[in-house]
């Protein structure tokens, strides 16, 4: 298990294997320090030499005394590749030197083993409670000129089948250099035979899958956006050719970070494939003075040789249990009534109280007051920063409204959106220096608004005291953290023009010291993150706030494919989802109630909808899905999610229903959801295999009555028929017997 470093082939080379329960990844010391890559997959015990290195000699060789003069860095596997030097695949590190090159040359200098996983200082990862979780090897590399060191980590997880890589960059020359480019992880695969997954999409359509066949040249994705984005979620992977659902190799790849990211696989003409993941080299560069260390934030990568459902729910598991902190980690989430598509910016006390008067009766347990309740928010066109109370509204400020929801049983969220600042509002006209802008250059407006400029400390400390003051000044026990626009004009007031393409990772820094302050001042606070919906879904983010927002979109059927591209990565328990109205307001569709509830029990549960306007009926109706969730949410936000129908596989199938389950971690309790996406008249039946049960046990069907043996449920499946002329939507509950 762990870390085993040793010799291998005739012994002049060494080579570290780090095991995982079923992968190994394998790294080798050739002659004179070069480090290569050798392999990543299954498990072995043993690496017996380099048979994957092609020596050839054309193309530019090593240097003479570097023999054999057949091996050259342009076709080694390397472990990070630099520029410069006969390596012409794109680099993993590039600096601006004294010398005014970019060239440097990183061969191995030391290694340390150590137990545990060291933190990221200011930055998200994952983490462990005791040491012997993690085994980390800090893989110190030297340039061959300058006192540059490049230490790479790795650190390899005992019971997941986890690796976790980060960079640091130090500088311990007399001169400062400029760092332009930081992968945070970089891979080449001996071949280029697989398919590459991503996840794309726009506002309202997030994280769609896609699938491809790795091609010679360049493929990747990136954000320039200054976060994560709706277009381009963090994640890639890599897919054997054979793999599907449950089957087959996965390679995957999560960016622990919120800002602008690159992810680039480059077949090269030998048909390997290097794969990078890091901050976007785009508009950053660092200035690394004297002594001083820059650190690349963490990307998880998870092998899977049982296809993606196991890919999935490797990381499910990692970052509920090792990424989500916090009192709210583990403890279920409640039901939520929120009040944007009830009544947007148009509400007042009486209104508030009326809605929440229905969704007590609908089974709610919290109260969201969205965007409008402070400054002149009247629309979206000013008042962000400006974090009082509208009196005009609420004449009894937050904390009336909080004790009118604790009156009537329930708790009091609140939306935010801190790291904006509309122009039209008190606090630009005091700090019109603390938002992102170019002085002398026209300021691009999104959604009317600009945003505050949190790579500077005083702006992060105005922000901590205002929203300390806000957070405590009613019984709150749930924050909406929203972010609605991207970041243009990049440039800080603060910083001088060497430093300026700085200030997209220092803003992403400052916003984590917030968040790491806030979640640490108010622990009780249940934090949601949100961006225009699903536009800074990442790891990152999940670090402070254990759920989001999915997507603006509550649509029933966009959700399914919104929700399955999410939860191809995320647990179910960080996907924020409501039932809203019909038709809806975002695609206009008319869904049967049950398609919407059983759609938003995929997640963490709420409403967006006002019920004031609901018949007894409908209530009462609503009030048996808040109790059905009630009685499934364990299993729903900190269960195993299988698909039982693979979404992006091209068939006939996917496009007509989508099915999914949730099983209890001890197997005792199991949820299987159907839904319809295509209506169509006397429609085929479903079969469905179901997964994940213990196989020896049998389960009883909580409705019917029935019992099944599971095997019967696995091999064999469960029959749904004629449900899109009633429901288009059925769920199951299966408990063990
Ligand atoms: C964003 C969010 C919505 C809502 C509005 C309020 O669009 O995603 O859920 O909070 O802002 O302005």
């Amino acid at each position: 298990m762990g870390i085993i470093f040793e010799k291998c082939g005739n012994g002049e080379e060494s080579y570290f294997l780090l095991n995982t329960p079923s992968s190994s990844y394998i790294i080798s010391l050739l002659k004179d320090g070069i480090v290569s890559h050798s392999g990543w997959g299954r498990r072995i015990e043993k690496w017996s030499g380099n048979s994957s290195i092609w020596k050839i000699d054309r193309g530019v060789n090593l240097p003479p005394d570097l023999d054999p003069r057949n091996l050259s860095l342009d076709t080694l596997p390397q472990e990070y590749g630099t520029a410069g030097k006969s390596d012409f695949r794109p680099c993993a590190i590039e600096a601006a030197l004294k010398d005014g090159t970019n060239t440097l040359d990183l061969r191995y200098f030391s290694h340390q083993i150590i137990g545990g996983k060291p933190p990221l200082k200011g930055m998200p990862a994952t983490y462990t409670l005791n040491d012997g979780e993690v085994q980390t090897l800090a893989l110190k590399l030297k340039d061959t000129v300058y006192d540059i060191y490049v230490t790479l980590f790795y650190a390899v997880w005992a019971e997941r089948d986890v690796i976790c890589r980060w960079v640091q960059v130090e500088n311990k020359t007399a001169d400062k250099i400029k760092l332009e480019k930081v992968m945070s992880a970089c891979i080449d695969f001996a071949s280029s035979d697989f398919r590459m997954l991503q996840m794309s999409g726009a506002w309202g359509r997030e994280r769609k899958v896609y699938i491809r066949d790795l091609v010679p040249g360049t493929q990747g994705i990136e954000s320039r956006r200054g976060s994560s984005s709706h277009h381009q979620n963090p994640f890639v992977a890599l897919l054997s050719k054979d793999a599907s659902e449950d089957s087959g190799e996965v390679f995957g790849f999560n960016f622990v970070y919120s800002g602008n990211f690159e992810a680039r696989i480059d077949v090269d003409y030998t048909e390997s494939a290097r794969f990078s993941m890091g901050i976007n080299p785009y508009n950053f560069s660092w200035n690394l003075e004297a002594g001083g260390a820059f650190v690349a934030p963490e990307v998880v990568m998870v092998y899977s040789k049982d296809g993606l459902g196991q890919m999935s729910r490797t990381f499910h598991d990692l970052y509920r249990e090792r990424l989500c902190r916090g009192e709210w980690k583990n403890k279920p989430r409640p039901i939520v009534i929120n009040n944007w598509e009830a009544t947007y910016f148009d509400f007042n006390e009486k209104k508030l109280c009326e809605l929440a008067d229905a969704a007590k009766a609908a089974g709610v347990e919290m109260f969201v007051l969205d965007d409008g309740w402070f400054g002149n928010r009247f629309d979206d066109r000013r008042a962000l920063g400006d974090w009082f109370v509208n009196t005009q509204k609420l004449k009894g400020g937050l904390s009336y409204i909080a004790s009118e929801m604790k009156k009537r049983g329930l708790g009091f969220g609140l939306w935010v959106e801190p790291e904006m600042v509309s122009p039209e509002s008190e606090l630009y006209k005091a700090h019109p220096d603390w938002c992102i802008h170019i002085p002398g250059r026209e300021m691009y407006l999104a959604r009317t608004q600009l945003m505050l400029d949190l790579s500077r400390k005083e702006v992060t400390d105005y922000l901590f005291e205002t929203l300390s003051a806000v957070f405590a000044s009613a019984e709150i026990s749930y924050i909406k953290w929203d972010f609605n626009r991207y970041m243009t004009d990049v440039h800080s007031d603060a910083l001088d023009s060497e430093h300026q393409q700085e200030v997209a990772h220092r803003y992403v820094l400052g916003l984590y010291s917030l968040l790491e302050r806030l979640t640490a001042k108010f622990p009780h606070i249940l934090f949601e993150s949100c961006a225009s919906g699903g536009g800074r879904f990442d790891p990152g983010i999940l670090y402070y706030m254990p759920q989001i927002w999915t997507s603006d979109n509550t649509d029933a059927l966009s959700r399914i494919s919104i929700q399955a591209g999410t939860t191809l990565v995320y647990p179910p328990s960080a996907m924020s989802c409501h039932v809203s109205a019909v038709p809806n307001h975002q695609t206009a569709r008319i869904t049967p109630l049950a398609q919407r509830a059983f759609t938003a029990m995929a997640g963490t549960y709420g409403y967006e909808l006002d019920m004031t306007k609901l018949s007894k009926d409908e209530i009462a109706q609503i009030a048996e899905y808040s109790e059905l969730y009630k009685k499934i949410r364990t299993v729903v936000q900190y269960g195993s999610f299988y698909r039982l129908v693979s979404p992006w596989e091209k068939s006939d199938k996917v496009e007509k229903y989508a099915a999914w389950m949730n099983v209890a971690e001890d197997k005792s309790f199991a949820v299987v959801t159907v839904s319809w996406v295509y209506a169509e008249a006397l429609a085929p039946k479903i079969v469905l295999r179901l997964k994940g049960l213990d196989e020896n046990a049998a389960y009883k069907d909580t409705k019917t009555g029935k019992i099944y043996s599971a095997k019967e449920l696995m091999y064999y499946g469960l029959l749904f028929a004629n449900m899109w002329a009633g429901s288009a939507s059925e769920q199951i509950l299966l408990e063990r017997v």
